[in-house]
């Protein structure tokens, strides 16, 4: 199977096949992903959570993305790999955004990177595109404005925030975005900025009237115990397995039956 490219993207929409999307931080689950036939594995900084075991996304360093994202790439044969742009690697400006942008592609291997945001980082945006780096904008709830937010909290339910993240949408694909991600907004709002689009839309959150789902994989696997949102599905629950698993293994141990002979050498 070749590898998935941002044209693939566009085409399945045309094609109204839909897009699936999972994130995945290391080796291991990013084979597994791949191998799955997910077109796509987006190196989310929900890393901060669900794998450093931090409050939120904010402490999330530019060096640790690039690690991750790293090891991602490498376990990817088909899947497009994207990064996400962490809290502070594109605020500050332009030339900042771009830097670390280009980053992903040239030290990471990924295809394309994300970053939260419509119109206030429309610049930038348009900069990435122009260096020829792919860009995912994010819009709705994004995790890196939390404090201003409130809370990780349903966006877009009055008419005047609906018709914000409409504007939105537009001025993300005008800069030139290949694609954009929607988190917790009403299915309604989904369904109608995916029709007016042309390029395709993600949705996590965001109702099955999008181009495309994704979720953290640690929500689908059960490996995140903390809080699981509304719109996640647990498809298995591994930190059932794995504890059951561990603890078996400590009872061998203890009793004295592993290793059996099977486990050693005469
Ligand atoms: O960081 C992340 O995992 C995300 C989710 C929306 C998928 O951005």
């Amino acid at each position: 199977m070749p590898r998935i490219t941002i044209q693939d993207f566009v085409r399945k929409k045309k094609d109204s096949r839909k897009i699936t999307m999972l994130t995945a931080y290391d080796y291991p689950f990013g084979q597994i992903v791949d191998e799955a036939g997910i077109d796509c594995i987006l190196v989310g900084d929900s890393l901060g959570m669900v794998v450093q075991g931090l409050e939120n996304t904010l402490p999330v360093t530019m060096d640790e993305m690039i690690y991750h994202t790293r090891l991602v790439v490498r376990s990817a044969r088909n899947a497009l790999v994207i990064g996400d742009m962490p809290f502070m690697s594109y605020q500050a400006s332009v030339e900042e955004s771009v830097r670390n942008a280009g980053r992903f592609l040239k030290e990471a291997g990924a295809a394309a990177v994300k970053l939260e945001g419509g119109s206030e980082v429309a610049d930038r945006i348009r900069a990435m595109s122009r260096s020829d780096i792919p860009v995912m904008a994010h819009i709705g709830l994004t995790p890196q404005s939390i404090h201003r937010m409130g809370g990780y909290k349903v966006q877009g339910r009055t008419e005047e925030e609906a018709r914000r993240l409409m504007d939105e949408a537009h001025i993300a694909e005008d800069a030139g975005a290949f694609s954009l991600l929607m988190e917790a907004i009403p299915m309604d709002l989904a369904g109608r900025i995916t029709e007016e689009l042309a390029i395709p839309t993600i949705g996590i959150g965001a109702g099955p009237h999008c181009d495309g789902q994704v979720l953290v994989l640690h929500d689908v696997l059960g490996l995140f115990e903390r809080f699981v949102p509304k719109f996640a599905k647990r498809y298995v629950n591994l930190r059932e397995e794995a504890l059951r698993a561990i603890v078996e293994f400590r009872e061998e141990v203890e009793k004295g039956s592993f290793p059996s002979d099977r486990e050693s050498f005469s």
